[in-house]
């Protein structure tokens, strides 16, 4: 019974070539993957500096486990804190400039358990309508009032905050968008700040490491709350939020995935300590990934392609789903691993491939992906 209306739902997502299959990965090497026998360049990843397949990080990460055991074995809240967890958290406040941190097992978690925790009925949130999926979870879980606002359109969130007039109101965006690849304007976000006096969450899920001074980000200036990723440019799992005085006690307190979920083990919080040390000195890492960044980006408008992206996400606009599906499909044949992002990810019938670019791509790679896609037949992208 419940499996046939299962079958259904699938069904009408394989119609609306919107069905998600994502393909086995045999083996990871490096800037490689290995999927069905063949060898692809890996242009699918977030790992931005190169770190998650690292010797240096894989040695200490793996020494950590050894020392302290691989589980935390429960919550906080239900069998202690452990101070090498409370350590860490705050060094990661201190380095990235915030006053505390929380660990949480995942961004997704961490989006969800702060929003629900922080927001409930009759509070407002304003929000950019690109914001990451678990951002959004969080909201509808919270029970509070929330308006979006058109994408990093400051015109459009300040007639928001002008419609509001509420005191208290939060907003919600990203620093470096995960499908769009573009900024906040962090300087003009911070100006509407300074004006309505509202609380600001900063997603720094794709920018953390990779981009600012030392790694720390982009949006410092404009957050009171900023999300970050272990899963991402930091090489591991796992994710922080950066917080005001205060409030990790009141996370404690009223956040759900916090007291309910088996917290990160210590050994995670040793290796987070050694991650800070390691994207302190990957200045190389960072000039080469924005180089080989830069380079895609400009190959691809010089061939006449529709590419968006300000940093290492590049957003290869298609458009149609089922198109972005095939011409995957045959680049991975090609042996370039690029992956579509379609509805609900981006609006309907803006498919893109979603190309994340890292520091262990070379010029090479960036001219076999430009070639590849060339021989997938152009008439294909433009429709
Ligand atoms: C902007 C943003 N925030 C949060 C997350 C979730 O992070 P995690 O993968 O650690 O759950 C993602 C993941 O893709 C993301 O893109």
């Amino acid at each position: 019974m419940f499996k046939e209306k299962f079958k259904i739902r699938l069904s009408h997502k394989s119609r609306a070539g919107l069905f998600r299959s994502p393909p086995e990965i045999d083996k990871r090497d490096g800037k490689y993957l290995v999927t069905g026998k063949k060898r692809v360049i890996n242009f699918a990843s977030n790992d931005y500096l190169g770190l998650g397949v690292s010797d240096e990080l894989k040695r200490k990460v793996s020494d950590n486990f050894m020392k302290y055991g691989t589980s935390s074995s429960s919550s906080r809240l239900v069998s202690g804190n452990y101070s090498l967890i409370n350590r860490a958290e705050k060094r990661y406040a201190v380095y990235f400039g915030y006053d505390d941190a929380v660990f949480f097992p995942s961004g997704y978690q961490a989006n969800i358990g702060i929003i629900s925790a922080f927001f409930r009925k009759g509070d407002t949130v304003i929000f950019d309508k690109h914001i990451h999926a678990s951002s959004v979870k969080g909201i509808m879980l919270s029970g509070t009032g929330f308006y979006g606002y058109n994408h990093n359109s400051i015109s459009h969130l300040t007639k928001r905050l002008e419609a509001k007039k509420d005191k208290r109101a939060a907003v919600l965006t990203e620093s470096l968008f995960s499908m769009d690849g573009d900024f906040l304007d962090v300087s003009a976000f911070k100006k509407a700040k300074e004006r309505y006096c509202f609380m600001s969450i900063i997603d720094e899920a794709h920018a953390f490491g990779a981009l600012g001074e030392k790694g720390r980000g982009l949006a410092r200036d404009a957050a009171d709350i900023a999300v970050g990723t272990f899963g991402k440019s930091l090489g591991f799992f796992g994710a922080f939020v950066l917080l005001p005085e205060g409030m990790k006690e009141y996370l404690f307190n009223f956040s759900s995935p916090l007291i309910y979920s088996t917290t990160l083990p210590e050994a995670h919080a040793a290796s987070a300590i050694d991650i800070l040390d390691i994207i302190s000195r990957s200045e190389d890492k960072r000039g080469h990934l924005r180089k080989v960044s830069r380079l895609m980006k400009e190959g691809l408008i010089s061939e006449g392609y529709d590419v968006r992206g300000d940093a290492h996400i590049l957003a290869l606009l298609i458009g149609d789903e089922q198109q972005a599906v095939s011409i995957s499909e045959e680049l991975i044949k090609k042996g370039i691993f690029v992956l579509p992002a379609r509805y609900p990810t981006v609006p309907a019938g803006r498919a893109i491939l979603r190309i994340g670019m890292t520091a262990l791509h070379t010029a090479e790679d960036v001219e076999h992906f430009i070639n590849s896609l060339k021989q997938v037949k152009k008439s294909d992208l433009c429709g």
